[in-house]
Order: C-alpha cells, then sequence, then structure tokens
C-alpha cells in the first residue's frame, strides 16, 4: 500500500526522521486557516499517490493565509496523472541550500535490500539515474546486518554528502531504516531531503509503500487506508479475503492458482483481440473451490458493470473437478436473480468427467462448458463482444 507524503512523514518522524511541521486541508478556507497558524510563507502541496506533483502544478508557495487559500482553490480538484487531488499538505515553506536524494528499497533482480543516494536530489531522479548514474550512489544492504552507523556512513560517502552534514545524513539514514524495517515497508524515499541555509537537515517530501502481506503485524497501518479512493470491487473482495485485482476490459476471469489465472488473463487478451475486448479482472480463488468461495468471487465480478462475460477456468489438483462444479452449482443457486451474465467454464484434470457430468446435469441456462482452455477463452471472449 502506498502512503500519502503526510502518512509518510507521520512514520518519518515517529522514527526520529526530522521533517517539517504540517496539516491536511480539504478545502481552501482550511487551508487557509492551517497557514495562519504558522504565520508565515508556506507550501501547499497536492497529496496524491503519485509522483511529479511538482511539475504537474501541485506544489505552489504562498506567502500570506489569503494566497494560501488561492493556491489551495487551484491545486484541489487538479488531475494529476489520473489522480484527483482531494486534499492538500499546508507545511512551512523552508529556505533551501541543497537537495538530496535518499531511498531504501526492495531490489527483487539481486534478491536483496538497496539503498540509493545522490547529492543531486530534488524533481527529477529518474533523470539523474540515466543521464548521470555515477551521481547516484547505489548500496545493497543485507537483510540480517541492516543499516548501523558504519553501514550509513559508507552510503553517505559513496554519494558524496557533505562532510558539513554528513554527521546529521548519517543519522538520517539509520532512522529510516528503522522506519523501514520497524513498518515493514518495501519502499522508503525521501526526495528531497533538504540542507538549509543553518546546514539543518530535514526530509522536505516522503514516499513509503507498505508491504501488506505485513499487516496482521500493524493494526495501526489499518488506519491508513484511504477508504475512499479504494476501488469498491477491490475492496469488498479483500474483505472476503479474495485475490482480486480489477482490470478494465469486459471478460471476468476466476480461475485457481495464481498462474493459470495469468495464464487465462493471456489467452482471453489474445482471443479478445478479435472482438474487442479485454480481461475485466485477475481472480484467484485458489486451492478449497467450494461454494462459498465461487459464489463470492462469481458477486465480486457480477459487480463489476462493465462484465458481459465470465471465464471460470480450473484445474483440479487437490480439489477436484467435481467438487468444484458443485461449488459453480451451487453458487448459481446461492446468487439466483443477481447472476445474469453467461459464464464459460472449462474443467480439467482430477475428476474432470465427474465435473463435467455434474455440470451436464445441471444444464443451468447461464452455463456453457468447453473442454479447452483456448476454445473456452474463444467462446468468452465471443459472448463478452455479443453482450456489449
Ligand atoms: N516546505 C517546502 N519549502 C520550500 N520548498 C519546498 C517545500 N516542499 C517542497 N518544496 C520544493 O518543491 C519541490 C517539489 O516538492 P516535492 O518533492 O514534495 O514534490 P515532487 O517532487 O514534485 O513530488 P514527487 O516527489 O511526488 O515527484 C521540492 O524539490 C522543493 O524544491
Ligand atoms: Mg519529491
Amino acid at each position: 500500500m502506498d502512503l500519502y507524503e503526510y502518512q509518510a512523514k507521520d512514520l518519518f518522524a515517529a522514527h526520529g526522521v526530522p521533517v517539517l511541521p504540517g496539516d491536511v486541508a480539504t478545502n481552501p478556507e482550511d487551508a487557509k486557516a492551517i497557514a495562519a497558524k504558522f504565520g508565515q510563507a508556506v507550501v501547499v502541496k497536492a497529496q496524491v499517490k503519485t509522483g511529479g506533483r511538482g511539475k504537474a502544478g501541485g506544489v505552489k508557495l504562498a506567502s500570506t493565509a489569503e494566497e494560501t487559500e488561492e493556491k489551495a482553490k487551484a491545486i484541489l480538484g487538479l488531475d494529476i496523472k489520473g489522480h484527483i487531488v482531494h486534499r492538500v499538505l499546508v507545511t512551512p515553506a523552508s529556505d533551501i541550500a541543497e537537495e538530496y536524494y535518499f531511498s531504501f528499497l526492495l531490489d527483487r533482480a539481486n534478491r536483496t535490500f538497496l539503498a540509493m543516494a545522490s547529492v543531486e536530489g530534488g524533481m527529477d531522479i529518474e533523470e539523474v539515474a540515466a543521464t548521470k548514474p555515477e551521481a547516484l550512489a547505489k548500496i545493497a544492504i543485507d537483510a540480517i546486518q541492516g543499516v548501523d552507523a558504519a553501514k550509513a556512513e559508507e552510503i553517505a560517502d559513496a554519494a558524496n554528502f557533505p562532510a558539513e552534514v554528513k554527521d546529521q545524513v548519517v543519522d538520517v539514514i539509520v532512522k529510516l531504516w528503522e522506519t523501514f524495517v520497524a513498518e515493514d515497508a518495501t519502499l522508503v524515499e525521501v526526495n528531497p531531503l533538504v540542507r538549509d541555509p543553518q546546514d539543518k537537515i530535514v526530509a522536505l517530501d516522503g514516499k513509503v509503500t507498505l508491504d501488506e502481506n505485513a499487516d496482521f503485524r500493524h493494526p495501526a497501518h489499518a488506519e491508513l487506508v484511504d477508504k475512499a479512493a479504494e476501488n469498491p470491487l477491490e475492496a469488498k473482495a479483500k474483505e472476503k479475503g479474495l485475490n482480486y485485482v480489477k482490470l478494465d476490459g469486459e471478460v471476468g476471469i476466476i480461475g485457481n492458482g495464481a498462474g493459470l489465472v495469468m495464464s487465462t488473463l493471456d489467452v482471453v487478451a489474445y482471443a479478445g483481440e478479435q472482438y474487442g475486448v479485454k480481461p475485466a479482472n485477475f481472480l484467484d480463488i485458489g486451492g478449497g473451490a467450494s461454494a462459498e468461495v465461487m459464489a463470492n468471487g462469481l458477486d465480486v465480478i457480477l459487480g463489476d458493470e462493465a462484465v458481459r462475460s465470465v471465464f471460470v477456468n480450473v484445474f483440479g489438483g487437490i480439489t477436484a473437478c467435481d467438487a468444484v462444479a458443485n461449488g459453480i452449482v451451487k453458487a448459481l443457486e446461492i446468487l439466483g436473480d443477481s447472476a445474469t451474465k453467461p459464464l464459460v467454464v472449462r474443467l480439467d484434470g482430477n475428476n474432470v468427467e465427474e465435473g463435467r457430468a455434474i455440470l451436464a446435469e445441471a444444464n443451468h441456462p447461464l452455463v456453457t462448458v468447453v473442454d479447452t482452455m483456448d476454445n473456452a477463452a474463444a467462446k468468452a471472449a465471443e459472448l463478452a463482444a455479443a453482450g456489449v
């Protein structure tokens, strides 16, 4: 889960990383009141979960409370790369002598953690990385050893942080690592990490991605979820413990096992080209395809207005095809009239004959059984196109 800047900076502050104070406003009047409280020039910053806010006009300086109101009015409602701004952070304007870059992230390709640091921070670290890779230090972090002061110093030296601020930077690096570990983050990024004219170091921006697999260890993280911004279908699926990702096509997809579902997306995308339709979602119902799980899955998929047909692709392993077939039949009973879209079912594997016999016996008007995955994908795509 990605956090908003203000949430990221709250976590930083909790772990002792220096940040500026700030408050969030959802309307221009509140922004004005916050600026009046600070009684000094402020920066109004769009809170959206995407980068490049500054360039998109989402970060503006305001010298008075009145001006803060105007700037907030201009920023609220902005569309930044498809993210609408519903809140702004109002924070004191800082004098900036230098802007640095720092991050810890999960380096999947090298199966390790990585620290990245540069004294050329600010808005365009991607460009620095592309055009001046030598200016971006990259240091692998051993998960067991972590980052102590000595390791932080190695990172600060590799990035050539100036001597006058090195001690502070080392301290910030250690605390950011503590944040990364203690919060179970997969990304902690500060751009810019700022040096002010008095040589004080402050994290002026913050990006944090939390590992949702570790949610059970962090009851407090539940409060960081932005319910209003969540896709309602994804929220419903999560509530029911389903592994669902909404996509923007017309063919709903249910399968057992992430690998099979991924392949199903591929064959549907391929078959759909001819009809101008695409997969509408990813949904893995996992091992035990009980009637309840099947009904929950179908319920979520049929709740998506864009869906025109559903492809149920199951390979019977430990859960045999007859159990899955019974699951489908019972699920359709449970859903009753709310099941309205055609279902293409492909079963294979353990007890496939019994499974197909159960579906044939039930003879449900919405269900078409197709023997192979490719043919089933083609049928689902054809039905989706016919239903548009
Ligand atoms: N409190 C502040 N005082 C003075 N200048 C600021 C302040 N906050 C941000 N800035 C300036 O605005 C620039 C952009 O701010 P910030 O890094 O928060 O947004 P961004 O880089 O555009 O967004 P993102 O990091 O999402 O790409 C900073 O590099 C800094 O120069
Ligand atoms: Mg930034």
